[in-house]
């Protein structure tokens, strides 16, 4: 026997979506006292999903797809057309094994090489300015990183560069300005990545055989046919853009060193156990990606709800992360709590949940993982730096919140980084 789902009223909840952006889900999962409810977003039936069990499930393909799933306008921006995110099936695990086959021990290696040579670089720079508007320096820093990494070279100005990286996430959810300049710089870098390629395979330039540009550009597809250059493009952008959006990552440590100053000692003396516990724990706490998306392949009933073919559902990230079920006093910063953790794939899934090979989940969480070690490594072991009175605050609705965070003073501690 199946019942009837839970359902928040009124013709289209979209602008309580915008009004209560991470906590819509968790405050309607209270609310009505279930893991599973349906809603009208943007004009569609859309079911909404939180919490381990919840995850689960929505990991089964037997039960969920991905094709037509992501809004147009996320495509527009955020993920482009005809990448992984989309795929399915077999075509899904082929394509996702390309991208798992550079992630490897050796080029996370090299990876995090690039990124303490371009940290080190950028310090000498922040000594010489009054105030460091952490942010956006950091995400310089990542966008000089993630090319070196994928093989591309930069003629053009990386400020500018940086700034149109940064607008294919920072405009996902925006409307307006902010989310045409967002398609617009798609479109845009798009065209330089399929030319890219397009330049690989006519022998013009020749990147290390470990990057993603070479990988991607003689990368065959199940029928063994390479694969259309602006595919290709869309998936080096798969790994550039991701990359720079670690900003927002390693913003919220320093946010979070601010916040807990009892932590500082804790990390300079617990190790590397500690500071990835510490690290876990900032990606647990603090916003950042909300939900997954996918459509239900074919009927099925969950916890006694039908489950209609088609429909559009969500799983919310943010708010697993924070799901009284499974995390204890979810609102307290408690890096402590990752000491045992009994690793779920589904409990903690700030970058998404299941498998990196089989499923959808993040391929780069590794690379992240990379990213968040040695920065926090950077500021507290190797970096000296102010925070002058400012409004930290984030915001529930900003979706993602890029805090603009000032740094005045700052300088290195010592010479041994690299
Ligand atoms: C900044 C931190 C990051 C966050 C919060 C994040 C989050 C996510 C999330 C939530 C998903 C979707 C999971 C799903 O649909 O079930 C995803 C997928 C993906 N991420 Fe990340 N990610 C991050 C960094 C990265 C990095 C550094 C890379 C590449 C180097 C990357 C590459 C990808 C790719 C290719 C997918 C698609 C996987 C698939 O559909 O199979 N991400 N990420």
């Amino acid at each position: 026997m199946s019942r009837e789902m839970p359902r928040d009223t009124g013709l289209d909840n979209t602008l309580n979506v915008l009004k209560d952006g991470y906590m819509y889900i968790m405050n309607r999962q209270d609310r009505f006292d279930s893991d599973v409810f349906e809603t009208r977003l943007l004009g569609q039936r859309t079911i909404c999903l939180v919490g381990e069990e919840a995850a689960e499930i929505f990991y089964d393909e037997g039960k969920f797809q991905r094709e037509g799933a992501a809004p147009n306008r996320i495509k527009e921006t955020l993920f482009g057309k005809g990448g992984v995110q989309g795929l399915d099936g077999d075509a899904h695990k082929h394509r996702k094994a390309m991208f798992m086959s550079i992630m490897s021990r050796e080029n996370l290696q090299h990876f995090n090489q690039l990124f303490k040579q371009q940290l080190r670089l950028a310090i000498e720079k922040w000594e010489q300015i009054d105030d460091v508007i952490f942010y956006k320096e950091i995400e310089e820093v990542l966008t000089r990183t993630s090319c070196l990494w994928a093989g591309v070279i930069v003629e053009k100005d990386m400020d500018k560069l940086t700034d149109e990286i940064g607008t294919l996430f920072e405009s996902a959810a925006s409307v307006g300005p902010a989310h045409w300049a967002g398609r617009r710089n798609r479109n845009k870098l798009e065209k330089w990545m399929s030319g890219l390629v397009e330049d690989v395979r006519d022998g013009k330039i020749n990147p290390p055989e470990p990057s993603a540009l070479y990988q991607f550009s003689w990368h065959q597809d199940l029928e063994g046919n390479y694969l259309d250059p602006k595919i290709a493009a869309v998936e080096m952008l798969n790994i550039i853009r991701p990359i720079v959006a670690n900003a927002v990552y390693i913003n919220f440590l320093v946010l979070a060193l601010y916040e807990h100053p009892q932590e500082l000692e804790k990390i300079k003396t617990g190790g590397e156990e500690y500071a990835k516990m510490f690290v876990q724990e900032v990606r647990r706490a603090y916003p950042f990606f909300p939900v997954a998306v996918a459509v239900v392949k074919n009927d099925f009933i969950w916890r006694d709800f039908t489950f209609k073919e088609g429909t559009l559902t969500l799983l919310d990230l943010y708010g697993t992360n924070h799901h009284p079920k499974s995390w204890d006093n979810p609102d307290i910063f408690n890096p402590e709590r990752f000491r045992n953790w009994n690793d779920s794939p589904f409990s903690f899934i700030p970058q998404g949940g299941g498998d990196h090979y089989l499923g959808h989940r993040c391929a780069g969480e590794w690379v992240t993982l990379e990213v968040m070690k040695t920065s926090l490594d950077f500021l507290v072991n190797h970096m000296d730096y102010n925070i002058p009175k400012q409004d930290l605050s984030l915001s529930v609705n900003d979706i993602p919140n890029t805090p603009e965070i000032a740094l005045h003073n700052v300088r290195k501690k010592i010479d041994s980084f690299l």
